[in-house]
């Protein structure tokens, strides 16, 4: 299935603007979603294996999860569910809908299987999203709710920001993620410093403790922090009882042609996996257990999500890696995973390490 997207599908859609293709292929999803029958040949197609685990006292029936930015406005979560993800993590987010950088703002790094994006969180904002989610009803998987903060929003009313879309969504959610680590909102990344990051996360803490449901946050964060920042980081979310999702895009460009050099916007894909990796493996030094981890960045295969795991994370996202290797990666990868014995029994004793 994978090869002939490669060999045929995906050469059709490399033909057009990245964004137009994406902005098609959502379209699509949500008809297919409003076609009963199309969901179940779908789901059968996909044929996902069952590798239940356990995170953040949320069950899930395997570790592989969509990342943030495919579905940015909870269009078509039925039907993204039927690939064999595990969960999906849907936005970002902004308490009020926002247009975004102009266009074009996806470019893709065909020979380096990466992408470059600069969109800017263009999304419907919370309210709107929320109708839509409480209009469709449970997705059948975990959903994670990614949010940011709206670009006209100083860093100083960051806090009230977050917090106010996060009272929108919270009903549903199953998890939540504080974005604070996209490069294409001015001084987004400020957010990770110690005590900018403590005015965040305290309101946010605050919030959750008094709902009758007290769901998990996790934070987002930037491949790009320095040990210093990084431990002071993971101690914030220690401490608070927070999960860390590793990572998002990089800025970094030195490990690519000089052409790309120009092109501003966050990278993902393969050329980000070593970045990430080094980053995640930091973090579960530091986290040593005390923290849920996700992992993501250039998953394109099973033995590159396991890499993860075994660096660490309990659970991973893709989003690139769908891009380059069409829908049924997650089927690939699950496959792989079942294969090499990954299991929750195996990951407590540390047999899939
Ligand atoms: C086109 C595009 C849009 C994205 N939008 C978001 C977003 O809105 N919020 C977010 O947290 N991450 C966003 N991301 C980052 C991904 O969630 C993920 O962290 C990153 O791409 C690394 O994973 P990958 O290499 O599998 O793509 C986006 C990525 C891409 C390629």
């Amino acid at each position: 299935m994978g090869f002939l997207y490669r060999q045929i599908l995906r050469k059709i859609l490399f033909t057009f603007d990245p964004e137009t293709v994406h902005d098609a292929v959502i379209k699509s999803a949500r008809t297919l979603q409003s076609i009963g029958p199309a969901q179940l040949i779908i789901e059968l197609m996909a044929r996902a294996t069952e590798i239940p685990v356990t995170v953040a006292g949320i069950r899930f029936r395997n570790p592989v999860g969509l990342a943030a930015g495919f579905d940015k406005n909870c269009e078509a979560p039925h039907i993204l569910a039927r690939l064999g993800f595990g969960f999906l993590e849907l936005g970002t987010l902004t308490l009020r809908a926002q247009n975004g950088n102009p266009r074009p703002r996806v470019f893709r790094l065909g020979e380096h299987q990466g992408i470059i994006n600069r969109m800017g969180f263009n999304n419907v904002g919370a309210y709107e999203a929320a109708r839509r989610l409480e209009r469709l009803g449970p997705a059948g998987v975990p959903l994670g709710l990614n949010i940011g903060k709206n670009a006209d929003c100083s860093l100083e009313d960051a806090p009230k920001n977050y917090v106010e879309a996060l009272k929108v969504l919270y009903p549903f959610g199953d998890y939540f993620t504080l974005n604070i680590s996209s490069p294409n909102t001015l001084q987004l990344r400020a957010l990770h410093q110690k005590e900018r990051l403590a005015r965040l996360l305290d309101p946010v803490m605050d919030f959750v403790s008094g709902q009758a449901a007290k769901k998990p946050v996790f934070v987002k964060i930037s491949p790009e922090l320095e040990d210093a920042e990084l431990k002071d980081l993971v101690s914030s979310a220690v401490e608070r009882g927070l999960g860390l999702i590793v990572a998002n895009t990089t800025v970094r460009r030195g490990h690519l042609p000089a052409r790309w050099h120009s092109y501003e916007g966050g990278l993902s894909g393969r050329p980000l996996r070593g970045i990430a990796n080094e980053m995640l493996e930091k973090v579960s030094a530091l986290a040593a257990g005390r923290a849920p981890l996700i992992g993501a960045g250039g998953i394109f295969d099973g033995p590159s999500a396991a890499e993860k795991l075994r660096l660490g994370a309990d659970l991973v996202q893709v989003y690139s890696g769908l891009i380059y290797e069409g829908p049924f990666l997650v089927r690939a990868i699950l496959k792989y995973l079942e294969k090499t014995g990954f299991n929750a029994q195996n990951r407590a004793k540390n047999k899939f390490r």
